[in-house]
């Protein structure tokens, strides 16, 4: 079984167990705030992915969102970097609309990603150079779209903050509409499927679009911070993916007119994980 075919093995395997799981009570604690939760779903998934990682590559390192590989600073070799359940408040609230996230990559290089959207059996998968699959079905490469046409996902709350109020509203203004869905997992995959033309958010950590980098530039999406640079997985950074002249009416015309502005808010601890 090649890396890629293991690693959709073990996000369909971790997913069938939160399924199975989902009627036990959780135990919820609170991380930053009280509004960044993590479940013992979180820590137990990551715990189930990255020991079976580690059972078969030994080798390879791993970096998860509740702990694992915190200290690793380089991309030699294989990395594995996993968010075990991508849209945690959603998996609280909603007992849906979360998914497992998983981008592995080769000295640096993109290699594979797998989203899960687990309660809706959705496998979102890509190897890097031969296109991206929902399922069994090889997905479309994306068609452009201007602004005044697309539907943009976008979280509301940038639009509550004063330091990104402006740069934001005119976006959600000219757009046809706004999603806000609450898993940047699957706001990857809804723009790798052509559902939404667009997701812009201020910040990710790696394992929020490590999978999602991958699968959706595999459609022709064009992945980067909103500077137009590329992301580096290794770091935390701010999001623009969109299909092509999408991504380059919303640098050109909405992000880069405030290119200083957000230059500040890249700088300092902003873009450390
Ligand atoms: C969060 C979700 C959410 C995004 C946050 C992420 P988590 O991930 O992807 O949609 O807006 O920035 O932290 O904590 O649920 O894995
Ligand atoms: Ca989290
Ligand atoms: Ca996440
Ligand atoms: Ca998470």
């Amino acid at each position: 079984m090649s890396i890629y075919e293991f690693a959709k093995s073990i996000a369909l395997l971790a997913g069938e167990r939160i399924r199975e799981e989902l009627s036990q009570e959780l135990i919820i604690e609170t991380k930053s705030n009280p509004n960044d939760l993590v479940t013992n779903m979180d820590k137990a998934t990551e715990v189930f992915l990255v020991d079976r990682i580690k059972e078969t590559y030994p080798d390879h390192h791993i970096i998860g969102e509740e702990g694992h590989g915190k200290d690793i600073t380089s991309a030699d070799g294989y990395l594995w970097i996993i968010d075990p359940i991508d849209g945690t408040l959603n998996f609280v609230h909603q007992q849906q609309n979360f998914a497992i996230s998983i981008g592995i990559f080769h000295n640096g290089e993109k290699y594979a990603g797998v989203i899960y959207d687990v309660m809706n059996d959705k496998l979102y998968h890509a190897e890097a150079g031969k296109g991206a699959y929902l399922n069994e079905e090889k997905l479309p490469m994306l068609k452009n779209t201007a602004l005044v046409t697309s539907i943009i996902s976008m979280n509301p709350n940038w639009l509550t903050k004063d330091r990104t109020r402006e740069m934001y509203v005119p976006i959600i203004r000219t757009a046809r509409s706004a999603r806000s869905y609450g898993s940047a997992a699957l706001d990857f995959a809804y723009v790798a499927l052509g559902i939404i033309d667009s997701y812009i958010t201020l910040r990710l950590h790696p394992w929020d679009f490590a999978g999602g980098l991958i699968i959706a530039e595999e459609v022709g999406a064009v992945v980067s911070n909103q500077l137009g640079e590329k992301l580096d997985p290794l770091h935390s950074n701010s999001i623009l993916v969109a299909n092509q002249t999408l991504h380059q009416e919303l640098l050109a015309d909405y992000l880069l007119p405030f290119e200083s502005h957000l230059r500040l808010i890249h700088s300092g601890p902003f873009s450390h994980r």
